[in-house]
């Protein structure tokens, strides 16, 4: 797979993408990444990539030629699907990650300043993303983001060890606890059943932790996680506990739920 980052701070994007798994990946000829300096191709006097708006408005705007020029040193004939990162994009998520990571080649818009003039945008881009709602100094952090995500669902780029098969989102829930050793660390023990060499109770209680985690921190998951009727029962009778011991009328204490 095959990533270009038009951007303002190429070094940002190199120094950060070359370590750790995805820096592994790369040397492994996995993946490659190019970080394309949009000022190179701004030809005036002084590399000038911004302007002001028309219209009026506070702040600068990157201008369409050296940000179109970028992108056409990299997309030659193939017109590659290009994302812009901006907070006005689809939100990214485990999905979007997914079905990116079947393209071959993708090109990342990082945009400063106060935005993109709009019609180079309608040109060249065929995606635009944002990750999450909060806005950043810049686009880079967010295609890294979703470099990052993208990445690692490439074949090979995690080991077997690291593979993301059991982890949060891959069945619509968040993930359950682990432990290592030792068995017991600041007088807190590792549960029981996961000493206890039983399989099926081992992944039953795995499971049961995974829903009530998505309960309690993220219940709009809930509803596409395709539970079955037997666990949308557990979940009332947890909320039913979890009322219970918030108006102090609960009896146990609530510990039978963990
Ligand atoms: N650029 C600035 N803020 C952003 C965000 N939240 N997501 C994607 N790109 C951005």
């Amino acid at each position: 797979m095959h990533f270009s980052v038009l951007t303002l701070f190429p070094e940002m994007i190199l120094h950060t993408m070359n370590t750790s798994i995805i820096g592994r990946a790369v040397e492994r000829k996995l993946l490659s990444i190019e970080a394309v300096n949009i000022r190179d191709f701004a030809f005036n006097k002084h590399q000038k990539v911004d302007d002001y708006t028309y219209g009026g408005g506070a702040g600068m705007l990157m201008q369409a030629e050296p940000v179109y020029l970028a992108w056409a040193s990299v997309a030659g004939e193939r017109k590659p699907r290009t994302i812009y990162l901006t907070p006005q994009g689809k939100r990214f998520d485990q999905k979007m990650a997914k079905e990116l990571a079947l393209e071959e080649d993708l090109v990342f818009l990082c945009g400063h300043y106060e935005g993109i003039d709009e019609r180079v945008l309608e040109e060249i881009v065929t995606d635009q993303v944002s990750i999450g709602d909060y806005v950043l100094t810049g686009g880079e952090l967010a295609a890294m983001v979703m470099m990052d995500c993208i990445a690692r669902m490439v074949p090979g780029v995690l080991s077997n060890s690291e593979s993301g098969e059991t982890e949060s989102f891959s069945d619509g829930l968040l993930e359950y606890p682990q432990y290592s050793r030792p068995e017991v660390w600041h007088d807190k023990s590792v549960p029981p059943v996961l000493l206890s060499g039983h399989h099926a109770n081992v992944a039953a209680w795995r499971r049961e932790q995974s829903i009530l985690r998505t309960l309690k921190w993220r219940p709009d998951l809930l509803r596409t996680a395709g539970l079955t009727n037997k666990e949308w029962a557990l979940i009332r009778e947890w909320k039913k506990k979890m009322k219970e011991s918030e108006e102090g009328t609960d009896s146990s204490g609530g510990e039978e739920m963990v």
